[in-house]
């Protein structure tokens, strides 16, 4: 009998713009893009969905381009989390497991894992997901999986990668009134640094940064895991709207502006930017243009510079920082970047994409597409009755035995 073919979809709620990707997911686990839509927003402030009369409309509106172009209906999809409420922290937890000769199983695991979270996140906060950096066993640490091994006591150093509950549960309302269930959230330079950042670089360390429209967010990456989220509530439309108001223009002349003449190397030119609108002509000095520009820049990578300090990663990522989103397109960026932050930067989109990829292959669409990789990776962990019981039921779970990864691991059995 033939399998059912199945599909991943992934849904980038942007402040400015709404992006969805579809995949085919092959039997050898590769994806094929058979849709992507792409929509302006509105009714979101800072990444973080306000109200919920328009976030449904713009959902709809965007899978509807999807399943128009993939002749197929898009009806769950893995959904990015934004804002400056999310964040990670750094948990450990110990158990005893019983006897000397007893085997670690999954009851165990989830019991450690309870253990490290228990109190340690505030009670109106979501868990988004826990990263594992090493199992103790009996006092031998740097274990990955330690499923089947024999000891007595267990010990867990984790990250938990949490965003604040409302913010969580507004997102998966204008998802349902827009049709669509949020099978999981992730936030937004997580989900990028699935379609970007290579293992190697994970291993080697390294931080990938979506600028956005009203947003900048970082995913710090170190020995392969996950070491840091944060996002910056600053983004490019803030050099926008400064450039309006200084120059004493119209947002719509500033973007322009922006787009077209604005540049990160600043005081190389004193030629007057001029833009025309019919017969108008509309004239502006270049080093008031660069100013602008420039204090918000500084603005935004000093925001990233102190939430690298904080993570312990200051001038220490040998593979520097990748930038993605909409905003990591003013010309230059990536040389200003450097020296703001100390450390390499270069700019990337996703690239290696199996078909109808050409319009998406660009640094905005980064979370999109990372976003339909997570989707097809927590389909696998639902066919397992995993992922379930993390985002369909994710309130903070009470602590000891009916706690939330005891209950995960009961739907599992
Ligand atoms: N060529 C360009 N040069 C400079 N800025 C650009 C360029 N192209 C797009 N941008 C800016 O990128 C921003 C949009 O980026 P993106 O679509 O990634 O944001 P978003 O996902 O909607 O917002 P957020 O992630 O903050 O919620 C806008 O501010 C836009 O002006
Ligand atoms: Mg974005």
């Amino acid at each position: 009998m033939e399998e059912k073919a199945r599909f991943a979809v992934g849904l980038d709620i942007g402040t400015s713009t709404t992006r969805a990707v579809m995949g085919k997911i092959e039997r050898d686990g590769k994806i094929t893009v058979v849709g992507y839509g792409e929509v302006p927003s509105e009714g979101l402030r800072r990444g973080i969905v306000k109200e919920l009369m328009s976030p449904p409309r713009v959902v709809d509106t965007c899978l509807r381009a999807v399943e128009d172009m993939s002749g197929l209906e898009a009806n769950d999809a893995t959904v990015n989390i934004n804002g400056s409420h999310i964040g990670s922290a750094k948990v450990d937890g110990m158990i005893a497991v019983g006897v000397t000769d007893h085997e670690i199983n999954d009851e165990d695991i989830s019991r450690i894992a309870d253990a490290a979270i228990a109190g340690k996140i505030p009670a109106n906060r979501e868990i988004l997901s826990l990263v594992p950096y090493e199992y103790i066993l009996d006092g031998q640490g740097g274990i990955k999986e330690p499923f089947g091994m024999h000891g007595a006591r267990l010990e867990l150093r984790a990250n938990v990668i949490s965003a604040l509950a409302p913010d969580c549960d507004n997102v998966r309302k204008a998802c349902e009134a827009g049709n669509l269930r949020a099978r999981a959230l992730e936030p937004s330079a997580i989900a990028a640094a699935r379609a970007i950042v290579t293992n190697a670089q994970k291993e080697n360390g390294v931080g990938l940064v979506d600028m956005g429209s009203a947003t900048t967010s970082i995913a710090i990456y170190d020995e392969g895991e996950l070491q840091f989220t944060g996002v910056v509530p600053i983004g490019s439309n803030d050099i926008t709207n400064d450039l309006a108001t200084v120059l004493k223009t119209v947002p719509e002349i500033a973007e322009e502006i922006k787009l077209r003449f604005a540049s990160a190397k600043f005081g190389g030119s004193d030629k007057d930017i001029v833009i025309k609108r019919g017969r108008d002509e509309y004239r502006f000095e270049r080093k008031e243009v660069d100013e602008v520009v420039e204090a918000r820049l500084e603005e935004i990578f000093e925001g990233v510079r102190k939430l690298l300090k904080h993570a312990g990663y200051d001038k220490r990522l040998p593979e520097g920082l990748i930038l993605v989103g909409g905003g990591s397109k003013l010309r230059d960026i990536e040389v200003y970047a450097r020296e703001q932050v100390e450390l390499a930067v270069r700019l990337a989109k996703p690239e290696g994409i199996l078909g109808v990829s050409e319009d998406i292959m660009k640094p905005e669409f980064a979370t999109a597409i990372g976003l339909m990789y997570a989707d097809a990776e927590y389909q696998e962990n639902d066919n397992r009755g995993f992922r379930e019981s993390l985002n369909t039921d994710k309130k903070q779970k009470k602590p000891k035995g009916d706690g939330f990864f005891s209950r995960l691991l009961k739907k599992f059995k």
